[in-house]
């Protein structure tokens, strides 16, 4: 007999309506910093990646494709997470939609428009990540992603992606090549140093530019500082009720 599944208790904290002011302000303020690297560079499509899973990579690239998409801005986030994918069921979007994978394997022109997602609350659009294929870093590799990666990038004005831990499997590494940046999410209590570093050996090892790293679910009042400044932007967005069984 098998084992039981595990239910799984995976939570989406998002900005704005009841969400802490200063975790909403946190986000902003990456914003407001994304756009002045804009400014002065390319910095379109932007990698959301961390060393180990449950650092918050999702929740990052959700809040920060949907700030970016309060201030008006045209914002596609794509879940290239093909080990665990979440998005869609963060975003509530039937799991057994078309997405990137079959994009990237359709001979069809019309293919990638036909999968993207255009959230008519909130107004970004998710390219799912579609069937799970047995080998996602050669596909993530293929000229065929590139195609579709240079479609978005002339389609929107930031394309976000969502991205297994650069630590544990090459994914992330691979689209670099893709990427015009990439933020590393740490997170306390569960990032380790040598994750971290890790991490940062593996990115650079393929001369991804690292635009800077994350810290999530900081609590300032956990650390003891009485200012409550810290000198990372911080995520902080402990829920106090009980997480709601998904
Ligand atoms: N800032 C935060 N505060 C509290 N819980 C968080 C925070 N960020 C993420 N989590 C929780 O951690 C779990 C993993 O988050 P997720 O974004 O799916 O991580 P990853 O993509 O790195 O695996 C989820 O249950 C989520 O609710
Ligand atoms: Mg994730």
């Amino acid at each position: 007999m098998s084992a039981p599944k595990k239910k799984e208790h995976r939570k989406l904290f998002t900005v704005g309506g009841d969400a802490p002011f200063q975790f909403t302000e946190a986000y902003k303020s990456l914003r407001t910093n994304l756009e002045f690297l804009s400014a002065s560079g390319n910095c379109k499509t932007i990698l959301i990646t961390s060393s180990v899973p449950e650092e918050g990579k999702t929740n990052v690239a959700i809040n920060l494709a949907l700030t970016m998409a309060a201030s008006g801005k045209r914002v596609v986030l794509v879940d290239c997470d093909m080990r665990k994918s979440v998005v869609s069921r963060y975003m509530r979007i039937p799991r057994n939609r078309p997405g990137l994978t079959n994009v990237i394997t359709s001979r069809d022109d019309n293919a990638l428009a036909g999968a993207l997602v255009r959230m008519k609350d909130n107004g970004i659009t998710i390219l799912p990540v579609g069937t799970i294929p047995p080998n996602p870093a050669e596909l993530l590799a293929s000229p065929a992603t590139e195609k579709i990666f240079a479609a978005l990038q002339s389609a929107f004005d930031y394309v976000i992606v969502d991205t297994p831990p650069v630590s544990v499997v090459t994914d992330a590494a691979v689209l670099c090549r893709v990427a015009d940046g990439v933020l590393l999410v740490v997170r306390p209590g569960v990032t380790t140093i040598q994750g971290a570093q890790l991490s940062k050996k593996n990115l650079e090892a393929v001369n991804a530019h690292i635009l800077g790293v994350i810290m999530n679910g900081y609590d300032a009042k956990k650390t003891g500082r009485k200012d409550g400044y810290s000198y990372a932007y911080s995520y902080g967005y402990y829920d106090t009720k009980q997480d709601s069984a998904e």
